[in-house]
């Protein structure tokens, strides 16, 4: 389902020095003796997820179907970014299924909020409401908003149409629910919040959306299965993580996370925060950023080619994306263009992925990681998010980071709460 290309960036000769320090991460992972150890839930959570939940929410979903078009998602960072990653990623940017699925509860801007509240006043809505401390003044603010919106436009029927995803006993935003009669949701105490597309944090906006749920978890399970093997040479899990530690080490201190497709820019938004919040502290790690070739070809990828030489690229590279156009003949060809005449648009993309390559990693001599991923179904984007998390979890070990924590983001709440006078 996922292979690791290291070729153009040259380092499979250097995994094996990393065999042993691989395998005593592998076990702290699995055994959980590593930093954080209190949320790795995530490791087995393939097998050991609530299948009662689970069947809940398909219920939910079946119990909703044909009352609304349109799923408000409430949430910021870990609580929203997986959720989107996979609805654009399998459904495109455009789904056909009649579903808009819009997020809301990630910003302040006052006119992203004017503008949905004014969108949706005449579409049919259900609400779901997703913070894991239930204290998020993003979330909380938007969720204040659009709930009232809800009572306004439903009255006493509101109650039925918002759906509550947060801790499984703590917290304001689960005593509101309660009080409010919402149904709930539970995110699991031991599964930090970037680590949980695949708990009831993405599981019920993905049903809601349309999206099959079920394949999704089979996905998670196949990649549980074979992504657990502690040897760097066969998991390409761990050959991803040992190329960024290799790479971190011989000075490259960013990663470009490059896609081609633009239904794919949501998970580079995901592998950013992934990667980001796990392993940006102590004054260690490598900068996420992204770009979409080849839109970005003709803007950041003049640095690229030729600019400083501080980042190598992740090319994630989803081979079989179904949608597909001919690209037509013209028998007066005014455009100069019936060279192309007959070929696919995935075929030209694809050789816009090959000539890049070469052009960067050849003549740039920017190293190269590339990810394949089979297609973007359901079951295939199961399988990426285990691969990522596993990776994640590896390459911050490798640097002695604890993946699971995020220190560094309440300094600015700090400030923000003082300016805003909130009694902290
Ligand atoms: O990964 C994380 O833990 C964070 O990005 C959180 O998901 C984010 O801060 C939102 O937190 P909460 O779910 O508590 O509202």
């Amino acid at each position: 389902m996922i292979r690791v290309d290291l070729e153009n960036a040259k380092l499979n000769e250097q995994l094996a020095d990393y065999a042993e320090s691989v395998k005593k991460a592998h076990r702290d992972l699995h055994e959980r003796t590593g930093k954080g150890s209190d949320f790795l839930g995530w490791v087995d959570w393939p097998i050991n997820y609530d299948k009662e939940e689970f069947r809940r929410i398909i219920e939910l979903k079946d119990r909703m179907k044909g009352r609304y078009d349109t799923v408000l998602v409430c949430g910021i960072g870990g609580s929203y970014l997986g959720a989107r990653a996979a609805i654009e990623m399998i459904n495109g940017l455009y789904p056909d299924n009649g579903i808009e699925t819009i997020f809301i509860g990630n910003t302040f801007s006052h006119t992203y909020v004017s503008q949905v509240l004014n969108h949706i006043k005449d579409r049919e809505v259900v609400l779901n409401v997703i913070s894991k401390s239930g204290t998020t003044t993003e979330t909380s603010i938007s969720f204040r908003i659009f709930k009232q919106f809800m009572e306004e436009k439903y009255g006493d029927e509101a109650k039925d149409r918002i759906f509550a995803t947060t801790d499984k006993a703590r917290g304001t935003l689960k005593q509101l629910a309660d009080r409010m009669g919402y149904e709930t949701f539970v995110i699991p105490d031991d599964i930090g919040g970037r680590y949980s597309v695949s708990t009831a944090v993405g599981l019920l906006p993905l049903a809601l959306s349309g999206i099959d749920i079920e394949e999704l978890m089979k996905g998670s399970l196949k990649a549980h299965e074979e992504l657990n093997d502690e040897n760097v040479l066969t998991n390409p899990a761990y050959q991803y993580a040992v190329a960024r530690r290799i790479l971190d080490k011989a000075g490259y201190s960013a990663e470009y996370f490059i896609t081609y497709h633009l239904q794919l820019n949501m998970i580079a938004e995901w592998w950013k925060q992934l990667f980001g919040e796990s392993e940006g502290k102590d004054g260690k790690g490598i900068l996420p950023t992204s770009a979409c070739f080849s839109t970005d070809l003709h803007s950041i990828g003049q640095f690229n080619q030729e600019g400083t030489k501080t980042e190598f690229e992740t090319v994630f590279y989803v081979d079989d994306m179904p949608l597909d156009i001919v690209f037509p003949d013209d028998e007066e060809n005014l455009d100069n263009m019936n060279y192309l005449s007959g070929k696919k648009l995935s075929w030209v993309n694809e050789m816009a992925f090959e000539g890049t390559l070469s052009a960067h990693s050849e003549e740039g001599n920017n190293p190269n990681i590339v990810i394949h991923l089979e297609n973007n179904s359901a079951f295939a984007f199961g399988y990426m998010i285990y691969f990522f998390f596993l990776a994640c979890g590896m390459t911050c070990y490798l640097l002695d980071v604890n993946p699971f924590n995020q220190p560094g983001v309440e300094v600015y709440k700090k400030k923000m709460f003082r300016l805003l006078g909130k009694n902290v």
